[in-house]
């Protein structure tokens, strides 16, 4: 997989994109991630990528010039063309994993009061939001959206399962994780964790992520059917909370 990341500040990526997961990708996770300098696609002596808002008021927006530029230059038959902006669709573990799947990605960050939405009506496949808050530009969205995708490619987990006991990755949060001391400062690991039965380990990590999904996220179990055995845990944890 390609991902063309195109930003007006491609030194904010420089660090992210060097450590942990995200160069071990790049290093044998078949992820490519190229940083493009939108001032690269710009014209004339000042470089200029911004411009006034017609209409007035503050603030600056991203010309659609050098954006149209840049796009032009990257895409290939199979690029998909993404526009990282807070109207967008907000980000999940599902668009992750849909992404995931595609052979070429470029991102755009916005920057100022945004991009000329002629960028928006002609270039863009999908707008994606990280959260219904405002960031100073698309960057950080960027590095979010990138981490989650490439963590999914084959083989940069070390454990290839790892990912799909994530929360989300099965309509749940994951279980609660525990490590050396078995004690400390009195707070004990589960015993069932040291008992060395696989079965009753699982069983127990099942029954705890569901009840962490029920009691956080209830809205999580309306996107995905509950099985017998969760709809038991279900009616015993709707009662344990009645009688208290
Ligand atoms: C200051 S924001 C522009 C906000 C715009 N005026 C609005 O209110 O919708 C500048 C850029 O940051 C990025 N951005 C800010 N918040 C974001 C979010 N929650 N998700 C994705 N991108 C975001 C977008 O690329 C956006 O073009």
């Amino acid at each position: 997989m390609r991902i063309d990341v195109v930003t007006l500040f491609p030194g904010m990526f420089g660090g992210p994109l060097s450590e942990s997961m995200l160069r071990v990708a790049q290093e044998r996770g078949g992820g490519e991630i190229r940083v493009v300098d939108l001032r690269g696609y710009t014209e004339g002596r000042h470089r200029v990528a911004d411009d006034y808002p017609f209409g007035g008021g503050g603030g600056m927006v991203l010309k659609p010039e050098p954006v149209f530029r840049a796009v032009e230059a990257l895409r290939g038959p199979e690029t998909r063309v993404v526009l990282l902006c807070p109207q967008g669709v907000t980000f999940t573990q599902a668009a992750a994993l849909r992404l995931a799947r595609e052979p070429h990605l470029v991102l755009l960050c916005g920057h100022y009061e945004g991009v000329d939405e002629r960028v928006r009506i002609h270039l863009v496949d999908e707008e994606i939001s990280i959260g219904d808050y405002v960031l100073t530009g698309g960057e950080l969205p960027a590095l979010v959206v990138i981490d989650a995708v490439v963590r999914l490619l084959p083989g940069v987990l070390g454990n290839a399962g790892a990912a799909g006991n994530d929360s989300f990755a099965a309509g749940r949060l994951d279980h609660p994780q525990y490590t050396r001391p078995t004690e400390f400062r009195g707070m004990a690991v589960p015993e069932v964790l040291l008992s060395g039965d696989h079965a009753r380990i699982a069983d127990w990590r099942r029954r705890e992520a569901f009840r962490r999904t029920a009691e956080r996220r209830p809205d999580l179990l309306e996107g995905t059917p509950l099985t017998a055995e969760e709809a038991k845990w279900l009616t015993e944890l709707e009662r344990g909370s009645r009688a208290s």
